[in-house]
């Protein structure tokens, strides 16, 4: 596109304010601007801001929803851990975290992989993560490929960050970082593309649904089928109690012959702010709880239980084929719109505004939407202490301080002891599960300072 098509093109969508600084720029930013604003997608935006009041999400009508059938964590086959074990021994399995969020909650200005969340030894988030995978490596004698998804946001802080770690142990072509699209944010009042500084756009992460598409496009997902991978096993990384790639829900997601399998934490408050998987439309969803209205967060069954009580801790298996159905081909996720307080630089004024209302919309796909594209689905209990330990916040529920309680709970619980007050933690590296922790500790370890159980 020629530079006065380029213009014509957003004049006609009343977008021309974005080349009022054109003349102060320098010919490599004019070219990075222009290669930028070739990129955007104007008509999508337009129809998304004309959506922008519309319910968040098009939940199909009460009737059309239904509590999902979710297998007991009591009820897996004991077949299922050598199943999976079996696909672990021959490479079949790789491991992806999503980290492309800023964590602006937590109030932490770098990636929040670098968090440092390790009850005594300090480990960051990555540093966990990555020690599960390097024991599962050792243990099943393979490399376990571990995909980190970043965004514009986090990549090079992260990548630099296993660079400086010496990738924590990891062969460094065993770690593939990718990283996911951008999209713009457009002016609440008047639908403008928001601008971070002349001849720049405001661009955020476009949500972890960018996983796919983004896995797709770098060549990651042909390049990991070419190599044997059949399932990716898939989490978020704000969480240091995932059971990365656990063996049995690798299993019974292979002896289920499910497309995508995910694990449930049973809910214990119906405003619990967690996703909700539920059958939508005789398939398997899930809805954010933001989406979800209070009387259904709130309704009981028969039993007195929450009717829909399948809370998403965000793990998930897919399988390598699925996955490149959804990426090709017609299957487009679709865009949730929220409205929020975006900094953004003026050029009436020639400066840069930090709201204190929410004054911008911003764009992201769930990679959840996934879910009812798949034909074969399996949804998994986990106990809820065992796998599900999110930071959010800087204080309070789901953060620093909840998750070091459930992390050093678990270490009691694993090396079967009563509930004591001296920290202890165990590193993935030392063991991967309560068996394995108690085969290693004397039956007279008593913990009576901080305690950081480490592979020697
Ligand atoms: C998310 C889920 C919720 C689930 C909860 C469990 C959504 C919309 N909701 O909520 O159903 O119960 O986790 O903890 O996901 N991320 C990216 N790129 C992005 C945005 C996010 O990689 O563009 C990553 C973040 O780094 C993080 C994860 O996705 O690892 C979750 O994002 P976050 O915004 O914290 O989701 P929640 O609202 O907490």
């Amino acid at each position: 596109m020629t530079l006065s098509e380029l213009k014509a093109h957003y004049a006609s969508h009343g977008q021309s304010h974005v080349f009022a600084g054109w003349d102060t720029l320098s010919d490599k930013q004019r070219s990075a601007f222009q290669t930028q604003l070739e990129s955007v997608d104007l008509d999508l935006l337009a129809d998304l801001y004309l959506l922008r009041n519309e319910p968040s999400a098009a939940l199909p009508a009460r009737e059309y929803i239904d509590p999902l059938p979710v297998v007991g964590a009591d009820e897996v086959p004991p077949s299922a851990k050598t199943a999976g074990e079996l696909a672990l021994w021959n490479s079949e399995v790789a491991v992806l975290v999503v980290a492309g969020g800023q964590g602006t909650r937590l109030g932490f200005d770098k990636p929040k992989g670098l968090f440092p969340i390790g009850p005594v030894s300090g480990a960051s988030l990555f540093q966990i993560h990555a020690e599960k995978v390097l024991a599962l490596s050792w243990k099943y004698e393979t490399e376990v490929p571990l995909l980190v998804m970043t965004s514009a946001a986090t990549h090079a802080e992260t990548v630099e960050f296993f660079h400086e770690e010496g990738f924590f142990g990891l062969a460094e072509s065993q770690v593939k970082f990718f990283q996911q699209g951008t999209m713009p944010a457009l002016d609440l009042a008047t639908g403008q593309l928001l601008l971070d500084a002349p001849g720049q756009l405001f661009l955020g992460p476009n949500g972890h649904g960018g996983t796919l598409t983004a896995l797709h496009d770098s060549g990651l997902l042909a390049e990991l089928e070419a190599a044997g991978i059949k399932q990716i096993f898939y989490f978020q990384v704000d969480n240091p109690l995932v059971k990365i790639a656990d063996p049995s829900f690798v299993g019974q997601h292979i002896q289920s012959r499910a497309e995508v399998s995910s694990k449930v934490v049973f809910k214990e408050v119906g405003e619990e702010k967690v996703g909700i998987l539920a059958l939508l439309d005789g398939r398997c969803g899930i809805v954010e709880y933001s989406d979800m209205p209070t009387e259904m967060l709130n309704e009981r069954g028969d039993d007195g239980a929450l009717a829909f009580r399948a809370g998403n801790p965000a793990i998930h298996i897919f399988d390598v084929p699925f996955l490149k159905r959804i990426t090709t081909g017609a299957h487009r996720l679709g865009y949730h719109i929220a409205k929020k307080k975006v900094p953004y630089y003026d050029d009436a004024t020639g400066t840069t505004v930090t709201p204190t209302v929410e004054n911008a919309l911003k764009f992201e796909l769930f990679v959840f939407d996934a879910l009812p594209l798949a034909d074969r689905w399996l949804a998994v209990q986990t106990v809820r202490d065992e796998e599900f330990a999110p930071l959010k916040n800087a204080t309070g529920n789901d953060s620093p301080d909840s998750a070091r309680a459930l992390m050093i709970a678990q270490a009691y619980r694993w090396l079967g002891l009563p509930k004591g007050s001296v920290p202890v933690e165990i590193s993935p590296l030392y063991a991967l599960d309560a068996d394995e922790a108690r085969s290693k500790v004397e039956a007279s370890f008593a913990p009576t300072v901080p305690t950081y159980l480490q592979a020697e």
